[in-house]
């Protein structure tokens, strides 16, 4: 594979210095070059400059003209729930009408819909549906993705999801405790079933464990039962919690170390602040808050108390229809009034971190992966501030251009 230069740039942007996760007045720092270049050495960076002081380069080199673009690192969605059959659009035609998304979830619609059109899906309908939606996050400039199974709350169809996302190049999150499916009397005989005979193969295919913990879902205690035999099996732990109401997942999520505890619309003063002391990354998914009309979450508070901040988009067919991380940071913007820079950082290293891999990813910088994002526009603020527009021009992922204007 010949090296790849992408020259001329207009800026070169990359959040600012090695640690990860950026917190506090860190996280609103940036490194930004003007007329730079980014040097890909297969699929790793080998160098970030000002054409300047780019010195000649001997052997095979293939170029990409980037004048009149802006680089940015590629987007990293750490929360998305790809691997679905069917859609909801009836259900959100009647929500648009008035009906509210627990209301629906309770009378059987709502995630169980999905399910039911999930299992019919079967395993090559779901690769199809993963891969399809893989391509639309990646032309909006995510190179990473993390993906969520729990549309199966079966054995076979939680593990076809896996391995669907897993085989479409994401990073598989088994989240079998989503919601109890009908053919169970209740949560606790559900979880008794999935982590005897789920768990043990899910845990080859995944990296991390998820659960609903909410009303309607799995309480406290159930959670606690799941994440604990997950973490067993060598699971890193996430949690969707406060959604819709404080019913301890906070605290849970600090107790038990886990990566992230993700939603928090419903989340008070003192979760804040027991975020801000801890090393658990709030994931805050500000798309789902406004498709479902909720209130957004504590984003700017969180931020100020020290908190770790991530944003990703919750793509998924019911509440967050939604694979733009660009929109996402519109929304960080102007809903959380978190600044552009704040919003960069919280989609690309502080993301990388909720997957475990902020040392290669999330930024333009040597030795990072080479997943670069060439926006079409003056500024690379563009990227927030003009909402739902095209700013993204050229994905290069892994040293390869993987959309837009090719090498040469
Ligand atoms: O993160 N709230 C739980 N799970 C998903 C939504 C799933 C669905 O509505 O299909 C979420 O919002
Ligand atoms: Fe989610």
């Amino acid at each position: 594979m010949p090296k790849l230069l992408i020259r001329d740039l207009r800026q070169v942007v990359s959040p600012a210095g090695a640690e990860a996760p950026l917190r506090g007045r860190a996280l609103g720092e940036l490194e930004l070059l003007e007329d730079g270049f980014v040097l890909c050495d297969g699929p790793t960076i080998e160098a970030v400059g000002r054409m300047n002081d780019l010195g000649r380069l001997d052997g095979d080199v293939a170029e990409l003209d980037g004048s009149g673009l802006c680089a940015i690192p590629g987007l990293v969605d750490c929360h998305t729930h790809p691997a679905f059959g069917g859609d909801r659009v009836e259900e959100f035609s009647l929500r648009a009408g008035g009906a509210s998304y627990e209301e629906l979830h309770a009378a059987g619609g709502g995630i169980l819909s999905t399910v039911r059109a999930t299992r019919e899906a079967g395993e090559e309908g779901l690769r199809a549906a993963v891969e399809r939606h893989r391509g639309w996050m990646l032309r909006k400039g995510t190179t990473t993705f993390e993906g969520k199974s729990g549309y199966g709350l079966d054995r076979d169809t939680e593990l076809a999801e896996l391995r669907a996302i897993r085989d479409a190049g994401g990073i598989a999150t088994f989240l079998g405790a989503h919601a109890t499916p009908p053919e169970f009397e209740g949560a606790d005989a559900y979880l008794d079933f999935l982590l005897a005979h789920v768990l043990p193969v899910a845990a080859q295919l995944a990296e991390a464990a998820d659960v609903f913990l909410e009303r309607g879902a799995f309480d406290a205690a159930q959670a606690r039962r799941y994440l604990e035999a997950c973490s067993g099996r060598g699971l890193a732990l996430r949690l969707h919690g406060d959604q819709f109401t404080e019913s301890g997942a906070i605290p849970l999520a600090i107790e038990l170390n886990a990566r992230s505890v993700d939603h928090l619309e419903a989340t008070g003063p003192e979760g804040v602040a027991a975020l801000g002391a801890s090393d658990v990354t709030a994931v805050l998914l500000p798309a789902s808050a406004l498709f479902l009309s909720r209130p957004m979450p504590p984003g700017r508070a969180l931020v100020d108390a020290g908190a770790a901040v991530a944003l990703a988009t919750d793509f998924n067919p019911g509440s967050a229809f939604c694979e733009s991380l660009p929109v996402v940071m519109s929304l960080a913007a102007t809903q959380l009034t978190l600044s552009p820079v704040e919003a960069l950082a919280a989609c690309t290293v502080n993301a990388a971190h909720v997957l475990g891999r902020s040392d290669r990813l999330g930024r333009l910088a040597p030795g990072y992966a080479a997943d670069v994002v060439l926006l079409d526009a003056p500024d690379w603020r563009y990227v927030a501030y003009h909402l739902g527009g095209d700013v993204v021009a050229t994905v290069v992922e892994k040293g390869a251009v993987a959309l837009g204007r090719p090498a040469y």
